[in-house]
């Protein structure tokens, strides 16, 4: 057995949850409303998330914000996107200071909107000394991609510490998706190899934080064996 066999990488501080962010246009088209209304109550629904996150035990929170596969949808909800991440960087940038929130960005930048590489740029060298909660935002972000991005890059004999230190984030420990669906949707992949899987039907709008309370419960109720016997087995 190898010293890496299939044990998580923990943070020390506190629990990686990771959450793809999905339901935004149906909560708005039961409402009669566009589809960009809903990204705008989803852009509340992430504030209130990351407000709640470091009180539950939350030390790194990564969301799915833009896939790399959300290039394919029409191009004026693709701009509004694109705006609404500029938007909030720069309102979110001094309450994220005052909190002590890390924000950082991971996927491609060569294909995001030039204005918005330096608003990026800026909210993660302000907020770089935040203690409390990394919050990893994914814009344009395939995991297959970072995956393979990261293998190329590795110098001499591959191996799974490496790989998963190249992908720059710590094994999550809970991934929640919203919206109903039951997919990982290239979020993660490597990352989430033991993580405790949250299937939620409320739609992302909604989410509120007794809604990531219950899920972090959840995950506490569950036992984690990584591939060993359960507790109970093992007394
Ligand atoms: C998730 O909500 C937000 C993004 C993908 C940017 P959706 O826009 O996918 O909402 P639904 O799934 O169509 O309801
Ligand atoms: C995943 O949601 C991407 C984000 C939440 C940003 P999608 O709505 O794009 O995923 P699919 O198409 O249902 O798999
Ligand atoms: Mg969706």
């Amino acid at each position: 057995m190898t010293k890496s066999s299939g044990m998580s990488q923990r943070t020390s501080n506190g629990l990686h949850a990771a959450i793809i962010m999905d339901g935004n246009g149906r909560w708005a088209s039961a409402r009669g409303l566009p589809r960009v209304a809903g990204h705008r109550a989803g852009a509340e629904a992430l504030r209130r998330a990351v407000e709640a996150a470091p009180d539950l035990g939350i030390g790194v929170l990564t969301v799915y914000a833009f896939s790399s596969d959300n290039w394919r949808r029409p191009q004026p909800e693709v701009s509004a996107l694109m705006k609404m991440f500029h938007i909030y960087l720069r309102r979110e940038q001094a309450k994220c200071v005052e909190k002590g929130v890390r924000v950082s960005v991971i996927g491609r930048r060569d294909r995001l909107p030039r204005l918005l590489l330096p608003v990026i740029d800026e909210c993660v060298s302000a907020t770089a000394q935040g203690g409390k909660l990394n919050l990893r935002l994914a814009i344009d972000y395939s995991s297959r991609d970072a995956i393979l991005d990261a293998a190329l890059a590795l110098k001499g004999k591959p191996t799974r510490e490496k790989l998963s230190e190249a992908l720059g984030g710590p094994d999550v420990d809970v991934l929640i998706r919203t919206g109903g669906e039951q997919r990982l949707s290239d979020f993660l992949l490597w990352e989430c190899a033991y993580a405790e899987l949250i299937f939620t039907p409320v739609m992302w709008p909604d989410f509120k934080a007794s809604d990531l309370a219950s899920a972090v419960g959840e995950f506490h109720s569950r036992e984690r064996r990584f591939g060993a016997l359960p507790r109970a087995a093992l007394a």
